[in-house]
């Protein structure tokens, strides 16, 4: 099997899950998602990553590029997804496939949760599945490096 290293990655408020709007986003913490992924894909390298912060994003990106890349990212832009085209740019700069991921089904919620503009940078969109996008972004990933 060949390597597969995957970079997680959350934006704004995404480090608030557990005590944030649990009856959208669940009871569960970043680190119990991050920890589930870990022990779901023991084969899978993750590095975790969160920031409130567009610009840090940006350059978890670049830098991770610049080392050489990882098999994909799995990305939950929160807000971000919504409004940041410095955050499409960055994606449509790097080589290495990146997974929008949601735990809520923004297409169920506001108006301006239906917009998205960066689904079209990335490989697939997944949504309204909890922690389970994350997951089904990951064997997105892992298929795409067996079929490399
Ligand atoms: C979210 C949905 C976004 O609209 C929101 O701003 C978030 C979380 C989700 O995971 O469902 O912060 O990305």
């Amino acid at each position: 099997m060949k390597p597969v290293s995957i970079l997680v990655m959350n934006g704004p408020n995404l480090s608030r899950l557990g005590k944030r709007e649990p009856e959208i986003y669940g009871s569960l913490t970043l680190d119990d998602i991050n920890r589930g992924l870990a022990d779901a894909f023991p084969e899978v390298t993750f590095e975790f990553f969160q920031s409130e912060y567009e610009g840090a994003l940006l350059e978890k990106l670049f830098e991770l590029e610049d080392r050489g890349g990882c098999s994909g990212v799995v990305l939950n832009a929160g807000a971000l997804t919504h409004y940041s085209i410095a955050l499409r740019d960055a994606i449509s700069a790097v080589i290495m496939p990146v997974v929008e991921v949601h735990l809520s089904n923004v297409h169920k919620r506001e108006g301006f949760r239906r917009t998205s503009v960066i689904s079209e940078v990335c490989v697939g969109v997944i949504g309204g599945f909890g922690a389970d996008s994350y997951h089904l972004g990951v064997q997105d990933l892992l298929k795409r490096v067996e079929k490399e």
